[in-house]
């Protein structure tokens, strides 16, 4: 930049994994841009879309790290678009579903930063799709509700309150929500849901590695853990289950996806 005014920062979706599933507009921004931020859950072969000469920040989790505190990650892309005119900050799925997208995007824009989104196919609906398992269905289920498994530390902000969940909607998707299963699934039972209601786990879905188990609410969290059902992993509850159509599965890509630390 010879101007001094700031690139564009293009909160990027790079959905859940597939690169086939990657939007025309992301994929052209992968291939034109001049610097590149990016977390877990991406594969290889999305990142060797770029060119060579663009700058690349990784700022997901590394073995034995923590992820890079939000902070600095927002420090980052203001870094970059202070040095580039287009700057791609990827995301897997779809940055404004539980990607930070929109604490990113505000942050940008109260610094006069210019900042666009470009939504992508999220895991929610792609793993549970390429699983043959539709998250609505006519005579199944009429709501879905996006939630995340993943329980705050912060006890200031409100968590989850899966008792209401569990009377208010006919399907969850719930996100990261593996480790605190048991939990949920206790919850969602107390809350009124019938122990036999039909729960998927499916474990990255989209890409080589790609697997399915079903259950019951009951026995879901000991299946998960006794088949080793590992993050990343989407869990969908509900009757869409039993509308599973096998014959409308298509193959997961042939890449694999880091799995995170
Ligand atoms: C921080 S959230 C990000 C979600 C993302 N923004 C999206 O729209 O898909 C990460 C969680 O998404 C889910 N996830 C992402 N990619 C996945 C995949 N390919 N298969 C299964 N679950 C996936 C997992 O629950 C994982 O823990």
């Amino acid at each position: 930049m010879t101007d001094h005014q700031p690139g564009t920062v293009y909160l990027v979706g790079a959905g859940p994994g597939d690169p086939e599933l990657l939007t025309v507009k992301a994929h052209r921004l992968l291939q034109t841009c001049d610097a590149l931020v990016y977390d877990s859950l991406v594969p290889k072969e999305v990142l060797d879309l770029v060119s060579p000469a663009c700058e690349r920040q990784f700022v997901g989790k590394r073995r034995g790290h923590h992820s890079v505190p939000q902070p600095s990650t927002n420090a980052v892309l203001v870094e970059m678009a202070q040095k580039h005119r287009c700057v791609v900050r990827l995301k897997g799925g779809d940055p404004f579903l539980f990607g930070r997208g929109g604490e990113e995007a505000a942050y940008l824009a109260q610094r006069q930063i210019p900042v666009e989104v470009v939504p992508g196919v999220t895991a929610g609906i792609a793993a549970p799709a390429y699983a043959g398992i539709p998250v609505t269905h006519r005579a199944a289920g009429s709501s879905v509700t996006f939630v995340t498994g993943h329980e705050e530390i912060d006890k200031r902000r409100p968590s989850v309150n899966w008792r209401s969940l569990a009377a208010a909607s006919d399907g969850l998707v719930i996100y990261m929500g593996l480790h605190n299963l048991p939990r949920i699934a206790e919850e969602l039972m107390a809350g009124g849901l019938s122990p036999e209601t039909p729960v998927a786990v499916i474990q990255q879905g989209t890409v080589a590695g790609q697997r399915c188990l079903k259950a019951q609410l009951v026995d879901v969290a000991d299946k998960t853990r006794a088949e080793a059902f590992k993050s990343p992993s989407i869990v969908v509850v509900g009757q869409v289950i039993d509308q599973q159509v096998e014959a409308c599965r298509p193959m997961p890509a042939a890449v694999t996806m880091p799995i995170p630390f």
